[in-house]
């Protein structure tokens, strides 16, 4: 009885499809423990702009040791590759410090439910910024992705992470509403600024020879150079002196093991998304890094017992389902004659 012969194709679109998913489980699995360490140390030690900070050097170090030693192959670049760079990491530092300043202001979730609109920043920067639109049953799918995601956190602002008890209802409090306001421009920020660095840094990565895991070293490092004398200007080592006693009087020398972790955690998630960067969409990318909050909350429900209602259960179906069909639509109905004719049209993903 003769087997049915698979096409080349079929198998290497399937073998790209279990790389993928495999670089988003890791993805989504790192960013769990760099939310818990993230939030633990911005409340013994609420100092943003320097956690930000270190966790770039941590991964700029961890970079150079791993080309010094031939763990991984070390890029060729030129001047005009930095040039490139440059606007790039700009948006990196700008995403990744506004989003850690939203983080240390209030609950976790609250940010979370934010930053699940960056597909939709996605798709208004390619349309209005760069000219680029996409099938409306595209735009229609991230209905349900980002409402289900914002459902889900919704309930649970309080996440035991934080460890800190800050209601998410709107007090008299004028230091809370500040607070909330501030969270809420720094994910805002955030969002609009990752959409930037996707979009640049995909087309800084296609076809050149440097990899997403290498282009991701690149932009730590030249991030940390443009970050560091901010950093100083608006906290300084004044302020983190001071701040460091506190945080050894009250938790003891745990803290400096927990922002080694924060650090080292920030920069493999970040490495992992890159190398998924290099072989999805800008727009995919976004849709991925929005399921992921969805693994952050399922995770502190897990691990912190956090109790669950059944709007949040729903929400997180309605942002799983909403996925599934975005991936349909765009792996599916665009292939593969209509998604080349599209091509030539519109944008298409990688
Ligand atoms: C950061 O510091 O960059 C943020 O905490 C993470 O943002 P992300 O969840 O979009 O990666």
């Amino acid at each position: 009885r003769s087997e049915p012969i698979e096409a080349p194709e079929v198998k290497s679109e399937a073998a790209k499809k279990v790389k993928i998913g495999i670089y988003f489980a890791t993805w989504w699995a790192l960013n769990v423990v760099f939310n818990i360490y993230n939030k633990k140390v911005l409340n013994a030690f609420p100092y943003p702009w320097l956690t930000s900070t270190l966790s770039l050097a941590c991964g700029s170090l961890m970079m150079l040791i791993s080309w010094a030693t031939r763990i991984a192959e070390t890029p060729k670049t030129d001047f005009e590759f930095w040039k490139t760079l440059f606007p790039v990491a700009v948006a990196h530092t700008i995403g990744h410090v506004a989003a850690t300043v939203s983080m240390s202001k209030v609950a976790v979730s609250f940010t979370h439910i934010i930053k699940s609109g960056e597909p939709a920043f996605s798709v208004l920067v390619s349309r209005f910024i760069l000219g680029e639109t996409f099938p409306s049953s595209v735009y229609l799918s991230l209905v349900p992705i980002i409402g289900g995601c914002a459902l889900a956190a919704v309930t649970e602002l309080n996440f035991n992470m934080i460890g800190k008890n800050i209601s998410f209802h709107l007090s008299c409090d004028m230091g809370l509403a500040f607070s909330l306001y501030f969270s809420f421009m720094g994910a805002m920020i955030s969002n609009l600024a990752f959409v930037f660095r996707n979009i640049f840094s995909k087309k800084g990565m296609k076809g050149k020879s440097v990899s997403g895991m290498n282009y991701y070293a690149c932009l730590s490092m030249l991030s940390l150079l443009i970050l560091t004398p901010f950093a100083i200007a608006v906290e300084g080592p004044q302020m983190w002196a001071a701040g460091w006693q506190t945080a050894l009087s009250e938790i003891g020398p745990n803290v400096a093991w927990w922002i080694a972790a924060q650090s080292v955690f920030y920069h493999l998630y970040n490495q992992v998304s890159y190398m998924s960067l290099d072989e999805i969409s800008p727009l995919t990318f976004s849709i991925g890094n929005t399921m992921k909050r969805i693994s952050v909350i399922v995770s502190s429900i897990i691990i912190f017992h956090t109790p669950v209602q059944p709007v949040n259960a729903l929400g997180a179906a309605i942002a799983v389902l909403g996925t599934f069909l975005y991936s349909q639509i765009w792996e599916i109905d665009l292939l593969p004659t209509s998604r080349a004719q599209y091509a030539v049209e519109n944008v298409i993903p990688a």
